[in-house]
């Protein structure tokens, strides 16, 4: 078969259909709304049906002609997720993986079950997204976003979990992309650092102070800039995007000199270091 050159990406156009999992909430709701401002009618996917229905009921308020369409569906379970996809009013031209849960603690003390939920959402539930509606996005000649992190670029104090299953996210998509993009489909990541969302409202109320220390050596961008300086590089076509000058400089920086990037970590988390002997 010929091997057919890597195409520039087609632009968001008013028309196109997006699917977002993980659209009900944070960075995946900012995102759905950019998307319906320019103009796409969009699928959410979630969970909870009733934080759906308020997440679209916030997005028709801001774009009032705006289409938003709900499905209900756990990602990680592939049958369920290929249900609540099957019947959709029009194709999909976008495909958004937000969807995400985190897990924080001492290594030593998180159950197993921590890992495989976080490997069943976040790994998964990305690649059964993928898996259903791949032949849509190959028909529009459409794109994939898969939602990462800066935590799967890097180590980071308790995110034994998270930072596994990103790092997983992190080789599977651009893996993926010298598969899918000859075929006409762009995959492209993203990867911010922390901001505030529902998810780290959460995190805050238990996380470990050295995760605290650690995770803050990046500037938290709020989530206005997040999704707007992410709309535009999606847009842009960008393979990997990570949002914020800042980060990436420090991206950067790790990469070229990790030993420094290191050393700078370890400071910061030995300020706060509790001897696990004392732990509670
Ligand atoms: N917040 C940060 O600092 C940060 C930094 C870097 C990367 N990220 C990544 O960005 C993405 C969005 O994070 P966020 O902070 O916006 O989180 P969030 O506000 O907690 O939103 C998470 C969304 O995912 C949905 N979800 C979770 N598990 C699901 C499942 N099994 N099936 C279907 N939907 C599921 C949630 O709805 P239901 O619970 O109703 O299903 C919700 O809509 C995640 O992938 C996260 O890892 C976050």
């Amino acid at each position: 078969m010929k091997f057919t050159p890597f195409a520039r990406a087609r632009r968001l156009a008013a028309g196109q259909h997006a699917v977002v999992t993980g659209g009900s909430s944070g960075l995946g709701l900012a995102l759905a709304r950019r998307l319906a401002e320019r103009g796409l009618s969009i699928t959410l996917l979630a969970r909870n049906e009733a934080a759906l229905a308020s997440a679209a009921a916030q997005i028709t308020k801001s774009v009032p002609a705006a289409i938003v369409d709900c499905r209900v569906a756990d990602v990680a379970d592939r049958a369920g997720l290929e249900a609540a996809l099957e019947f959709l009013p029009r194709g999909i031209d976008v495909l958004v993986n937000s969807a995400g849960i985190l897990r924080e603690g001492y290594f030593e003390t998180l159950p197993d079950s921590d890992f495989r939920d976080v490997m069943e959402t976040n790994f998964f539930g990305t690649l059964n997204s993928i898996r259903a509606t791949l032949p849509q996005l190959k028909q529009s000649g459409g794109r994939i976003v898969n939602i990462a992190s800066v935590a799967g670029l890097t180590g980071v104090f308790g995110y034994t979990p998270y930072c596994a299953a990103k790092h997983a996210l992190v080789g599977f998509t651009e893996s993926l992309r010298f598969e899918l993009e000859p075929q006409g489909v762009r995959v492209q990541l993203v990867c911010p650092a922390e901001f505030d969302s529902p998810m780290v409202d959460a995190l805050d109320r238990t996380r470990t102070p050295e995760n605290r220390e650690h995770t803050l050596t990046i500037p938290k961008l709020g989530i206005d800039e997040l999704a707007d300086t992410t709309i535009s590089d999606i847009d842009a076509g960008h393979r990997t995007i990570i949002p914020g000058t800042k980060t990436q400089l420090l991206v950067a920086a790790q990469r070229i000199a990790p030993a420094l990037g290191n050393a700078i970590a370890r400071r910061r988390i030995e300020a706060v270091y509790t001897d696990p002997r004392s732990r509670s």
